[in-house]
């Protein structure tokens, strides 16, 4: 509590410092290094307030740094309904599935999808692995506010898809959806990619969405899948990601831990860390098996990644339409396209191959299951489809035994070959 008096305080005098300085501001140039040092500050106290104190620190090869934090240190403790908050340590209820979790997508490769950081340590029991923000992670964003946080009304919305709305916001997807009951839960097998991004603002992300309400302001939701984000995090690699929202990505929820909602107990897996192996084009293919959960005893959402990790759960209170259950579940992939006037990105989504070309070329879903009233996983009934320009990014969707119900989605967005300034906005050739 001192550090943070003190934190405060010498944010409080540099502001005085700041504005008598200005009263003699003489030239422009004396304004903006005010303003620049007014974000150095902001900055560094985010920072703080992010990066709680570690027990242990590892590097991970790919340039991270994890913070093994204390349960009861960790970030969902600054919001102010958490202060007396008692950590659930399980779920009361887990759900049973229909698919065996432990079958590969492969036949050759024994190898699980694993965390890059997990190669030089581990964190300790009662701690929990925070990927540590730095200062060019925060100053990428388009303001210390901003950080981790996403653009509003990015949301896909089936049916009501207005294709003017659609290419002002750029955001383009490919999904499976099902609504028209109360849902407790959703999972799926989500197949791994490095998506090409074309420019550092644009990402590729695939996931799944739990969603209440009715795409109002007061939208409800919680997001978890992978995801390609320069801006983000720095770099192209491929990340586990959750996200949460109740009003429609307005003033509540981020990204991971970027603030405080969602409470973490495994010390095994770090919410925004690299995940490997990625799958090759004709080659092995992996996935990750993600389920979210309404736990009917205490409310809260649980997630778990993969078979063994029960990550932790966002408390109900955070919500208003899903502190019930949610309407509406997605599945499926997401890209931004900045290019303006009609162009289109090449970025890509998915492996950045087309549904048509199936198995260890297109992405996957796959046993595709929703939590029913009864608290069940079972197949999903009256699953549609959604995406907004087919010729850049297409899903397809099927049914079988082993699979169950899955889509193979994805694309490449501008085909290359197009000439510049053409009016074909993705491929000449798929329908
Ligand atoms: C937390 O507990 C203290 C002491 O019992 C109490 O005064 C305070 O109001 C509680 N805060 C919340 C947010 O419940
Ligand atoms: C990410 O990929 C793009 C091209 O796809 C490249 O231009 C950029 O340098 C890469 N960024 C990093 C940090 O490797």
């Amino acid at each position: 509590m001192a550090a943070h008096v003190s934190v405060g305080h010498g944010v409080f005098s540099a502001m005085a410092m700041l504005i008598l300085l200005c009263l003699s501001c003489a030239s422009s140039a004396e304004a903006a290094a005010a303003a620049t040092l007014k974000q150095r500050l902001d900055v560094r106290s985010h920072l703080r307030r992010l990066n709680k104190p570690a027990i242990k620190t590892i590097h991970s090869p790919d340039g991270d740094i994890i913070d093994c934090v204390h349960v009861s240190h960790q970030p969902a403790f600054d919001h102010p309904f958490l202060k007396n908050h008692t950590v659930q340590l399980r779920p009361s209820f887990h759900p049973e599935g229909l698919y065996d979790d432990n079958k590969v997508a492969s036949e050759s490769p024994s190898k699980r999808i694993s965390q890059m950081w997990h190669v030089n340590g581990r964190c300790p029991e009662d701690t929990i692995p925070i990927r540590r923000t730095r200062k060019d992670d925060v100053l990428r964003a388009s303001s210390v506010k901003r950080f981790g946080r996403k653009k509003h009304r990015t949301i896909p919305r089936p049916q009501s898809a207005d294709p003017d709305l659609i290419s002002q916001s750029g955001h383009q997807h490919a999904i499976a959806y099902v609504e028209g009951d109360k849902y407790y839960g959703a999972k799926a097998k989500i197949n791994v990619w490095e998506p090409k991004i074309q420019q550092s603002n644009e990402f590729s992300l695939s996931q799944l969405w739990i969603l209440g309400g009715s795409f109002g302001q007061d939208l409800n939701s919680i997001e978890a899948g992978w995801q390609v984000s320069p801006d983000l995090y720095g770099d192209n690699n491929t990340r586990l990601f959750t996200y949460w929202t109740s009003d429609a990505y307005q003033a509540t929820g981020c990204y991971n831990l970027l603030c405080s909602g969602f409470i973490q107990i495994n010390s095994d897996i770090a919410m925004g860390a690299s995940i490997y192996p990625i799958s090759g084009y004709g080659g092995s293919q992996y996935d990750i098996s993600i389920l979210v959960w309404k736990d009917p005893k205490e409310g809260n959402w649980w997630m778990q990644f993969g078979s063994d990790y029960v990550l932790g759960y966002w408390p109900s209170f955070l919500f208003s339409y899903l502190a019930d259950s949610a309407s509406m579940i997605e599945w499926g992939g997401e890209v931004v396209n900045s290019e303006p006037d009609g162009e289109h990105t090449a970025t890509q989504m998915g492996s950045g191959h087309f549904p048509d070309e199936g198995f260890g070329k297109s992405s996957y879903f796959r046993n595709i299951q929703v939590v029913d009233e009864s608290n069940n996983l079972r197949a999903p009934k009256g699953v549609g489809t959604f995406t907004e320009q087919s010729n850049c990014y297409d899903v397809q969707n099927g049914n079988n035994g082993d699979w169950g119900t899955f889509f193979y989605y994805g694309g490449p967005g501008k085909n290359p070959q197009l000439p510049v300034g053409s009016k074909q906005t993705c491929t000449m050739h798929h329908v």
